[in-house]
């Protein structure tokens, strides 16, 4: 049975025990009341029997009390019988008004009633009371009252069902979508999510299975990306080492002194490959320890103007190879807190980024402001670039791992790199404590800025 029959079942069947329960305690409270009213009916009866033959023995008038008891029956039905019997000294009379019912059994009352003027003078009434006439007043209106209640119950037990249908399906409708939206993420079909509003726990499980549906596209979309990078980026140098070393092989062979002076070209090649290879493998490195959260730094104080410097001398032949100039505009600044290597690594992703967006003519620069925040110091230090910049759907997708910019299919001086430089940029400064933030205009240039804490 579903979920959804068995919440409208047991709401059903709820509603429809507690209405029968409320109209069956309706009707025995009635119940109660009217024994206490036919009880007060038999006395009235009893009472103004016993009256009538006081007066009438006082009055010496047999043939009143006759009459008078005629005239009760008429009033009250429920009398079946009232037997008579006068006695006076010796001499004793009967006389009886009505016949009891073949089949009922009445209930009996005895009065004796003496002449308080002449004790020998007495009239003995038996009443007998048919219990089933003085009850059909009472029963008929009871039948009444059960009717209503039967109606009100049949009527509140289909509203009842249309209620528990409707809250059934309210409740579980977004299970039903969550289960088929579960079962296409299970089939390998990510990113389904579902609209659904509310505050109560259905909302919050809502919002959970879309952030996690979410969370498995990017997931996929990562390693799917992973997958693609680290096969070009393992077999693009390889093949170039490959092809490299199959033609060192032919010029040795041929063992003439050009073909030796080629060899030394091609050494160099594939020495250039084999640091590209390195390169990615340590990156990869990176973003291993960075999941693990073992990406750790240690911070000293060091002269950032001293690496900014390196790191400019270490890209200036490639620099002036491209046609671009990159300047090291750092003033003389206090010493920062940092780790000088993790830095270093930060600065040559910075400005690797900058050589392969920016055109020939281009100028790359890094400079860096001192500014105050929450009482420390701390000095934001700056890679600008003129190149291509990016645009906001690019800038949103920053940061993560192997992920790459729209701006990538424009062409690059290099290779294309993996969209790991800015993964682990962020990642560094975050062991810093610093913020990285972002300014790119398309077609005009981008600025990268990072915070480090200036050293106490
Ligand atoms: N200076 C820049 N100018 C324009 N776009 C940039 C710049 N720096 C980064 N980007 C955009 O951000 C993306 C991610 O940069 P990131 O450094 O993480 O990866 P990458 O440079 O593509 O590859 P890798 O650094 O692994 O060699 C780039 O692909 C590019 O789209
Ligand atoms: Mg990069």
């Amino acid at each position: 049975m579903t979920i959804r029959t068995r919440l409208i079942v047991s709401t059903f069947l709820l509603q429809v025990f507690s209405m029968a329960l409320l109209g069956w305690g309706v009707l025995a409270v009635r119940r109660q009341f009217q024994e206490r009213d036919m009880v007060q009916l038999a006395g009235t009866i009893e009472m103004s029997v016993e009256r009538a033959a006081s007066d009438s023995l006082i009055q010496k008038d047999d043939v009143a009390l006759l009459s008078y008891m005629k005239f009760l029956q008429v009033q009250y039905p429920a009398i079946a019988q009232t037997r008579i019997l006068w006695k006076n000294k010796e001499k004793e009379r009967t006389a009886s008004v009505g016949v009891v019912r073949f089949g009922s059994k009445p209930r009996v009352s005895r009065f004796t009633v003496s002449d308080p003027a002449d004790a020998q003078r007495s009239v003995e009434v038996d009443l007998a009371l048919d219990h089933e006439v003085l009850e059909a007043p009472f029963q008929d209106a009871n039948k009444r009252l059960a009717k209503i209640i039967l109606a009100v119950w049949g009527v509140t037990s289909l509203l009842g069902l249309l209620v528990a249908y409707l809250i059934a399906r309210g409740l579980t409708r977004p299970i039903v979508e969550l289960s088929r939206l579960a079962g296409e993420i299970g089939g390998g079909k990510l990113g389904g999510k579902l609209s659904w509003e509310s505050d109560d726990e259905l909302g919050g499980l809502v919002r959970a299975f879309n952030g996690m549906s979410g969370r498995l596209e990017e997931f996929d979309t990562i390693k799917r990306n992973f997958v693609s990078s680290v096969t070009h980026e393992l077999r693009s140098p390889l093949g170039a080492i490959e092809s490299f070393l199959q033609l060192i092989r032919e010029k040795v062979a041929a063992g003439t002194p050009e073909g030796y002076a080629q060899s030394k070209d091609f050494l160099e090649r594939i020495a250039v490959n084999v640091r590209r290879l390195s390169g990615f493998i340590n990156d990869l490195l990176d973003v291993a320890k960075i999941e693990k959260g073992k990406m750790e730094c240690v911070l000293r104080p060091m002269e950032l103007p001293v690496v900014a410097n390196e790191v400019c001398q270490f890209f200036e032949a490639k620099a002036l190879q491209q046609g671009i100039a990159i300047q090291n505009r750092l003033a003389a600044l206090p010493p920062v807190l940092g780790d000088a290597d993790r830095v270093r690594q930060v600065l040559v992703n910075l400005i690797a980024n900058g050589l392969k967006f920016t055109k020939s003519g281009g100028q790359i620069w890094i400079t860096g402001e001192q500014f105050r925040d929450g009482g420390a110091r701390w000095i934001e230090v700056t890679v600008g670039d003129t190149g291509r910049g990016m645009d906001e759907t690019d800038r949103a997708s920053l940061f993560q791992p192997f992920t790459q910019g729209r701006n990538i299919s424009e062409g690059t001086a290099g290779h294309k790199g993996t969209g790991l430089g800015l993964y682990i940029v962020k990642s560094i400064v975050d062991q810093h404590g610093g913020k990285i933030e972002v300014k790119s205009v398309p077609g005009q240039g981008t600025r990268i800025s990072f915070s480090l804490k200036v050293a106490a």
